[in-house]
């Protein structure tokens, strides 16, 4: 059995470590489901983001009603050294931050993460300037259902995320897990705004503590995560793309540390070093051919759980644009395709979960739960 809670106590009797723990409320309800008690699990990327504009308290609420198991804000910082979530730094893609005549000088154009970007940065706006702000969804076009409700929502701060979480809890009778991204560690830490002590220490406050806490912490970088192996045992998640050849830690470091050697059998098994989980993009588990339809599986999976890694590949999305061509519907590119299918072709090869904008669509399909 293992034990769910915060250490409330902790004291020796004639050399006894006497330890004594408080569970989480959830689990002293007996039988109450958690979030890996399903397969797969269901992380619902920046919320039910394929039905209301992304990393909005509306986004994450519709996501844990349709019954997904975690739900995924990523996390940047303010100028003040609060988390708040947002896919980039830059906002001018999810807010109206652009419109807004008061904050028309902090337009500014920076080097993020070894990328040229320019428009209004998180870091240069106070908590109190961020809640003026109204999210906007990033892909009118694509999601113009989405884009009705623009500027419904506040942009949500990771604490209002784990609020939001608890209340639901209670409403939905289960534990729902939370997953956040460090968005450009290395980049926040030079600015002296690190992330990793905030995210550790707002979640341990909540009572999100020890390798059970329903909580997988992800980054694209690699020193971070191992930083954070030292400061907690939450759990951690390396994710891999392959829109860059190296985390950019290590390419600043100058190891030569690369996402393909990450992705070998040996890569792998350094990874199982720090974190419980890999987050690939979806090719890294089955590769397209150049007619847009999926390949073969790669030895990811096998040589990943061998390890003991967990491994929930990203993005699934359900419009054609998204979709192998054996999945995609006729007619229009942004009208919904044959999701259920090709989750089906990535669940035979053997994955644990995946991040989808359609939490209901992969809730359809999965089988029983535990409880
Ligand atoms: C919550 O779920 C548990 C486990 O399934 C069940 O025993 C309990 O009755 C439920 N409580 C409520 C209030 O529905
Ligand atoms: C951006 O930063 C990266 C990494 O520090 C550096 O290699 C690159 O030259 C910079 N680009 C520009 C245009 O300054």
């Amino acid at each position: 059995m293992s034990v769910r809670g915060r250490i409330i106590l902790l004291f020796t009797v004639f050399n006894i470590v006497i330890v004594i723990v408080r569970p989480f409320d959830d689990v002293i309800k007996l039988g109450r489901r958690g979030p890996d008690d399903c397969k797969p699990v269901v992380v619902a990327h920046r919320g039910a983001s394929g039905y209301v504009p992304e990393h909005t308290l509306g986004a994450y609420a519709l996501a844990i009603t349709m019954g997904g198991d975690y739900v995924e804000p990523d996390l940047v910082m303010t100028s003040d050294g609060h988390l708040i979530s947002r896919h980039e730094n830059e906002l001018s893609h999810t807010c109206d931050v652009a419109t807004r005549l008061e904050f028309a000088d902090r337009y500014s154009t920076k080097n993020v993460s070894g990328r040229i970007v320019k428009g209004w940065f998180s870091e240069d706006f106070t908590l109190a300037e961020i809640k003026t702000l109204r999210a906007v969804e990033p892909l009118p076009l694509i999601r113009p259902g989405n884009a009705r409700l623009d500027k419904a929502y506040e942009i949500p701060t990771f604490q209002e995320i784990i609020d939001l979480v608890k209340a639901l809890e209670v409403s939905e009778n289960r534990t729902i897990g939370i997953y956040p991204e460090l968005k450009n560690g290395l980049y926040f830490q030079r600015l002296g705004l690190a992330m990793e002590e905030k995210v550790v220490e707002i979640f341990h406050k909540n009572g999100y503590i020890g390798k059970n806490a329903p909580v997988y912490i992800q980054s694209f970088e690699v020193s971070n995560l191992k930083k954070l192996k030292k400061m907690t045992n939450l759990r951690l998640l390396q994710l891999y793309t392959v829109s860059r050849n190296q985390p950019f830690d290590q390419a600043e470091l100058g190891t030569g540390l690369t996402y393909l050697k990450m992705a070998t059998a040996e890569g792998l098994a350094n990874v199982a070093e720090y974190a419980e989980a890999v987050g690939p993009e979806k090719s890294y588990i089955i590769p397209r051919n150049f007619l847009n339809n999926l390949g073969s599986p790669t030895r990811f999976v096998k040589n990943a759980h061998a390890v003991g890694l967990q491994v929930h590949p990203w993005t699934f999305r359900a419009e054609n644009v998204y979709l192998p061509k054996e999945f995609q519907s006729k007619g229009s590119l942004f009208g919904f395709g044959d999701l259920e299918g090709e989750i089906k072709v990535f669940l035979a090869a053997g994955i644990d979960g995946l991040f989808v904008d359609q939490p209901d669509i992969l809730i359809r399909i999965r089988g029983q739960c535990k409880n």
